[in-house]
């Protein structure tokens, strides 16, 4: 195992009804900024229970952070906080209104220009506390570091992480959750899985522990994943849902462990350039980048086919064949289309994805660095 360092702030108020229990976790002296997005929340109930907690507290409103929030939207929340002197964001939506408040935290009191905290990995030393009551579980925002935000007029999709922008504490209601449309519940059961995946399939380092959390978290979504969509209404399977979702990505599964991102990283230039969902680009590459990197993966894709599918076939390269196909047929399943051409791309769509690439220096990515250019390319091209 490799060493590490663990602590996740985030306190989390789960289940129906906890967002009353947010009211004593704001600051005695809060100035709230009330960010959200296209307004999904005055539809479902959860603007209301919002405007409740914040009952005698000092606060103004941002509308609109976008899905894939871009900085140009963020920018104006920006200046409302310098404007008004807010201390505090209450984040209320998905990962993309989670996301752009991490943005903003970090902005608000930044010196420099903002988009440098993303494009050239500027250090901040003060950001904003956050507190974030999430409606779509997928992003794991609510209890970790990361942010993603979109600069539009460049076409670049950058993430940055800091502790300093993790949410203090992170309200998770599955009741929330049952007014998604169905593929916003789609995509985020695609979207965990690949979070496991990031942390899981590269090579063995003795950490059976970490493997144990994460097939459990694999084998949780593969069962209640398409209990999501049979049946919406269930209480527990959206519960389950939204828990395996966190615990995906706060941080716990990937101690120690090496971690790969490259099916991430390629996917935001697929969402930059040609606006597909997140989700919709990671169930794409994911299974021509397991097939390009079977190799380098060969233990681990062999692990996970016999104890997440029960794929026990005798030669291996069937269990490794059948493996990347299951994955790819659970996104099929889920909803969720796996080749370019169902998004209407060519292969010349590729140069771009692959100039995109190198234009972020995105040259060497996997746990072993190995996915350049021409590796990348290799991956499109089989998913065309
Ligand atoms: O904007 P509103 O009106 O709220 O509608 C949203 C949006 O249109 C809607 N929605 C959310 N909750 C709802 C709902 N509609 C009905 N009922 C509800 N309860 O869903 C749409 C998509 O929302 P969005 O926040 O964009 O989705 P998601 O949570 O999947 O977030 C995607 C963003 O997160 C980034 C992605 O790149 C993308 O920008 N990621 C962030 C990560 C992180 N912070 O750790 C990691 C991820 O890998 C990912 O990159
Ligand atoms: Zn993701």
């Amino acid at each position: 195992m490799l060493n590490f360092n663990f602590k996740n702030q985030t306190e989390i108020l789960f289940g129906k009804g906890q967002i009353k229990e947010a009211k004593s976790r704001l600051p005695q002296d809060a100035k709230v900024l009330f960010l959200y997005g296209g307004g999904s929340i005055k539809r479902n109930g959860v603007y209301d229970d919002v405007i409740a907690l914040l009952d005698g507290v000092n606060f103004h409103e941002f509308a609109g952070v976008e899905p894939n929030p871009t900085l140009e939207t963020l920018m104006q929340a920006v200046e409302l906080v310098r404007a008004k002197n807010i201390n505090f964001i209450l984040a209320v939506g998905g990962g993309s209104v989670i996301d752009g408040a991490k943005f903003i935290a970090a902005a608000a009191h930044f010196k420099g220009e903002p988009w440098d905290i993303l494009a050239k990995g500027a250090a901040f030393a003060h950001a904003l506390p956050i507190g974030a009551v999430l409606t779509l579980p997928a992003t794991g925002s609510e209890s970790n570091g990361n942010s993603v935000v979109t600069n539009k007029a460049t076409a670049q999709k950058r993430a940055f992480a800091s502790d300093l922008v993790q949410p203090t504490f992170a309200v998770l209601d599955p009741v929330y959750t049952l007014s998604l449309p169905v593929k916003q519940v789609s995509n985020g059961v695609v979207d965990a899985f690949v979070h496991v995946i990031e942390q899981y399939l590269t090579y063995p380092v003795n950490a059976p522990l970490q493997d144990r959390f994460a097939e459990g978290i694999l084998q949780t979504l593969i069962s209640e994943g398409p209990k999501a969509l049979a049946t919406p209404d269930d209480y527990d399977v959206r519960a389950n849902v939204m828990w395996s979702a966190t615990m995906a990505l706060n941080g716990l599964i990937g101690k120690g462990v090496p971690q790969d991102w490259a099916t991430h990283m390629i996917g935001h230039e697929l969402t930059a350039l040609f606006g597909l969902d997140h989700a919709q680009t990671l169930a794409v590459v994911l299974p021509t980048l397991m097939y390009v990197q079977r190799e380098k993966k060969r233990q681990k894709l062999l692990q996970f086919g016999r104890r997440v599918f029960n794929i026990n076939n005798s030669s291996e390269d069937e269990v490794i064949d059948l493996t990347i196909k299951a994955t790819q047929d659970f996104f099929e399943n889920m909803g969720v289309k796996t080749r370019l051409s169902d998004y209407n791309l060519a292969e010349a769509d590729i140069d771009k994805l692959v100039a995109n690439l190198e234009r972020n220096g995105m040259t060497a990515l996997g746990e072993h660095g190995d996915i350049d250019l021409a590796k990348a390319r290799q991956i499109l091209t089989l998913a065309l």
